[in-house]
């Protein structure tokens, strides 16, 4: 089948629009609060968009995590999962789906993508070792260094430049890789992990040729490879689009291709197959018993590894349709129609726009503000204010400080607006642009924030700041002035 014929359907005027391909028979209501509220609302919150109750919430751009929409497929499939503490149908239905969607032996079931990564890192990382990879996500990090690892980056130098015209932000730079090998030596390397669709530098990909170039590096040198595959519809979506080699490839072929190259393969199923869990998959006999044991002391007995069945169903059935190229275009195509209504606002983006959501950058939007006084929370804290529109700060606050208590200054200082699957429409798009442009042009406004309550590690979920003088009573009450409705 043509996986692309969706994108051959075109507007007579030319127009590009991220067509649906899907119709919604099952929706759920959302409010805006008038801006006082809101106001009050992110005081609560001590300025951190994590903390808000959703009910305080317009559009939830938070995250693609465990929100994406699931299809009736799914749903169907959540009423015949077989609940057992072991040996459930429902783990072997999901264990099949993933070893034809991935080709791999084993599989071992986890509550979600952190709980894999623990499991991975107990299982590799000793102190003082060191785990290579093109960019951190913050809980493997996290991970790693509470075991006394210490994580090396290695991505291609486009990653950290925030306009490119580079279509494989997340490759390896395979000359630093080469490098950071034998500065610390094969025998100190836990692993070096691949992440798609790298999260924290916007989205962006990494190229099939670019892993089997790293594959090959890892093979001939004996170092395990890891995959972390949360992010892999996004990127599937942009290998299939923009890697020339790979663009006649059916979904399942490139997959294939991409999981032989790796040792051990892991996912948020949060966000890979849109339900609520994780796992992990291998084909390694020894690395399967080296990890398996861990699966009941962290997660739960080895058939649901803290999982409900009724999620487990639902995965399976959502992996299966990451290989339909409808369903892995809807963000891809909606970050790029967020990211043009943006850009006619002339507010400051990551680019090439990536999958997960649209990057704002916010140390061009708010350049007033040092990086010690947080940009990206406190930019993040504003568009909530003034659009009801929780986005997350991709900067500063979501580092860890140094060991000797300075803080760590981001490479980038970025506030995402997540697009999950199949939730939102284009008027909310365009709600989401009207917003940010009528905040651009009083950018001024926005002040700073410094920290009531810090958390010693991932303060950037739990933390609570306030701002640094009264600049959300002033942009409330600009924002009052221009829109009298307050909403
Ligand atoms: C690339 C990547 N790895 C790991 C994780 C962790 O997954 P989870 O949130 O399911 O623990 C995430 C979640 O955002 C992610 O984006």
């Amino acid at each position: 089948m043509d996986d692309n014929r969706h994108t051959k359907i075109k507007f007579f005027s030319g127009e590009e629009v991220p067509l649906e391909m899907h119709r919604a028979r099952m929706v759920q209501r959302i409010n805006l609060l008038p801006i006082g509220e809101r106001l009050k609302a992110i005081n609560g919150a001590g300025y951190n968009t994590f903390l808000l109750a959703n009910r305080e919430v317009f559009l939830d751009m938070l995250t693609d995590s465990g929100v994406n929409a699931m299809s009736e497929m799914q749903y169907a499939a959540m009423m015949m999962a077989d609940d057992s503490y072991a040996g459930s149908e429902t783990f072997f239905r999901l264990s099949a789906v993933l070893g034809e969607v991935f080709g791999t032996k084993y599989f071992l079931p986890a509550h979600q993508g952190r709980a894999c990564e623990n499991i991975i890192a107990n299982t590799f990382v000793r102190p003082g070792s060191f785990t290579i990879m093109n960019y951190h996500f913050t809980t493997t990090k996290a991970h790693i260094v509470r075991l006394g690892g210490s994580v090396i980056e290695v991505a291609c130098d486009e990653a950290l430049r925030v306009e490119s015209n580079c279509l494989f932000k997340g490759n390896f730079d395979m000359d630093k890789l080469e490098a950071a090998v034998k500065e610390v030596g094969i025998g100190n390397v836990a692993f070096v992990r691949i992440e798609a669709g790298t999260n924290l530098i916007g989205g962006q990909p990494v190229s099939l040729s670019n892993m089997v170039e790293v594959s090959n590096f890892c093979r001939e040198r004996g170092i395990p490879l890891i995959f972390d595959a949360s992010l892999l519809a996004d990127n599937l979506f942009f290998i299939k689009t923009r890697e020339a080699d790979y663009a006649n490839w059916p979904l399942v072929d490139i997959v294939r291709k991409m999981a032989s190259l790796m040792d051990i393969i892991y996912f948020s199923g949060r966000k890979l197959g849109c339900a609520r869990g994780g796992g992990i998959v291998t084909s390694s006999d020894e690395y399967f018993n080296r990890m398996r044991p861990l699966i009941p002391l962290y997660e739960g007995f080895l058939t649901y590894g803290g999982m409900s069945v009724r999620e487990m169903e639902a995965m399976a059935v959502g992996i299966g349709e990451t290989l339909d190229m409808h369903v892995i275009s809807q963000t891809p195509l909606f970050v790029n129609a967020l990211g043009e209504l943006l850009s006619e606002k002339s507010i400051p983006l990551v680019r090439p726009f990536g999958g997960l959501g649209c990057h704002i950058d916010a140390s061009r939007f708010v350049s007033h503000i040092p990086q010690e006084q947080y940009p990206a929370g406190a930019l993040a804290a504003a568009i909530y204010l003034i659009g009801g529109i929780r986005g997350m700060e991709r900067g500063t606050l979501s580092e860890q400080r140094n060991q000797d208590g300075s803080e760590h200054l981001s490479a980038m200082e970025l506030v995402r607006l997540a697009v999950p699957k199949r939730v939102f429409t284009l008027s909310h798009m365009k709600f989401v642009a009207d917003r940010i442009g009528w905040l651009h042009g009083n950018r001024d406004l926005i002040g700073g924030l410094e920290f009531d309550e810090e958390p010693d590690t991932l303060r950037f979920f739990l933390g609570r700041l306030r701002p640094i003088g009264d600049w959300p009573n002033r942009l409330a009450n600009e924002f009052i002035t221009h829109m009298e409705s307050g909403m």
